[in-house]
């Protein structure tokens, strides 16, 4: 069983949350550092299509920004989830995959009667519904909240969670 961690983090040399999650992974799970292997945003497609083909378990992990993903992860999404390969006629290439979405939000005031009014939950949907275009199965998302603030304690728990998840769910 395959697991590949798509990791996209535009200044990855001063992430605290993402990096310590990161790091924490060992094998047989693979991290790919796409804004690292692409600064340029000119994805290699052949490439990116070869390694999900021979991914059991994808892995989103990124920051959240702007109640999103990172541009990287977008642009990935357009170059690399192309029609009759991910989805459409013939597009069963990731068919049957898990996909699992791990995000650091900033802040931590989601939900109805909070600040951000939507539930993490929710402004991942554009992610779950691609989920279910490209036949993947959505996993529970891994969310680590309040990352802007977040101790060095709850951050080595999460890193510790997320390590476990990795290899077992
Ligand atoms: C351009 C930008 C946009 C951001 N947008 C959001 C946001 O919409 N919601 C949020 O909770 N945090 C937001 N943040 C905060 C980041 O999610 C947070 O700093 C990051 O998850 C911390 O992880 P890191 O230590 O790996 O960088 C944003 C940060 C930046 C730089």
């Amino acid at each position: 069983m395959q697991t590949t961690v798509f990791l996209f983090h535009p200044h990855f040399e001063e992430s605290r949350v993402n990096h310590t999650l990161a790091d924490a992974l060992d094998e047989p799970v693979t991290v790919r550092n796409l804004y690292q292997l692409y600064p340029d945003f000119k994805i290699d497609v052949p490439t990116e299509q070869k390694v999900l083909a021979q991914t059991d378990r994808i892995v989103l992990q990124f920051p959240m920004y702007w109640y999103s993903t990172p541009a990287l992860l977008k642009q990935w999404e357009d170059d690399v989830l192309t029609y009759g390969w991910a989805y459409g006629t013939n597009g069963n290439a990731l068919h049957g995959k898990e996909l699992l979405i791990a995000v650091s939000p900033g802040a931590d005031n989601y939900g109805k009667d909070q600040f951000a009014r939507y539930t993490i939950t929710k402004l991942l949907r554009p992610l779950q519904a691609t989920s279910r275009l490209i036949g993947t199965n959505y996993l529970k998302p891994f969310v680590t909240i309040g990352a802007s603030m977040i101790s060095d304690d709850a951050l080595a728990q999460q890193a510790q969670r997320y390590a476990t998840y990795g290899v077992d769910f």
